[in-house]
C-alpha cells in the first residue's frame, strides 16, 4: 500500500504542541496566559485545546512530576486538572478557555514554615 502523505506531512519531533488546527480555523481569536505567558486560543476552545496546541502537557503530576496531557477528553479521567494563578482548580477538558484566563501547569508544592530552633512558641 502507497502512501499519499509526503515526508514534510509527519509531525516533527520537535514539534512543541500537541495538537494541530485543522479545522474551524475562522472562530474569533483570544489571548489568554498560560504560566505567565501570552498565548492565543479560539473562542470555543477548551481549556485542553487550548493548552495543547501551545505545549505537549496540560500539567506536571504532582506525585511523579511526569508531564500529563489528558486522556479521556471528556471529563472521565481527571489527568487533566489544572489550577489558575489564584489556586482555581479547573477541568481542562470540561472547560472553555477564555480572555485573560491565567493557568499553571506546575504547582509548586507549599514550602513548610521555618521551624524556631529557641523553643519559643510563636
Ligand atoms: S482528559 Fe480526562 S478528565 Fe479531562
Amino acid at each position: 500500500m502507497q502512501s499519499n502523505s509526503s515526508p514534510s506531512d509527519a509531525v516533527s519531533p520537535t514539534c512543541e504542541a500537541q495538537f494541530v488546527r485543522i479545522a474551524e480555523t475562522r472562530r474569533e481569536p483570544l489571548h489568554f496566559y498560560l504560566d505567565g505567558r501570552k498565548v492565543s486560543a479560539l473562542q470555543g476552545d477548551t481549556l485542553l485545546t487550548a493548552v495543547l496546541m501551545q505545549q505537549r502537557r496540560v500539567r506536571d503530576s504532582e506525585f511523579s512530576g511526569a508531564p500529563r496531557a489528558g486522556f479521556c477528553l471528556i471529563g472521565a479521567c481527571q489527568d487533566c486538572w489544572m489550577r489558575t494563578e489564584d489556586g482555581k482548580r479547573l477541568r481542562a477538558c470540561s472547560t472553555l478557555v477564555t480572555a485573560g484566563l491565567r493557568v499553571l501547569t506546575r504547582i509548586e508544592p507549599a514550602t513548610a514554615p521555618a521551624k524556631s530552633h529557641s523553643g519559643d512558641a510563636q
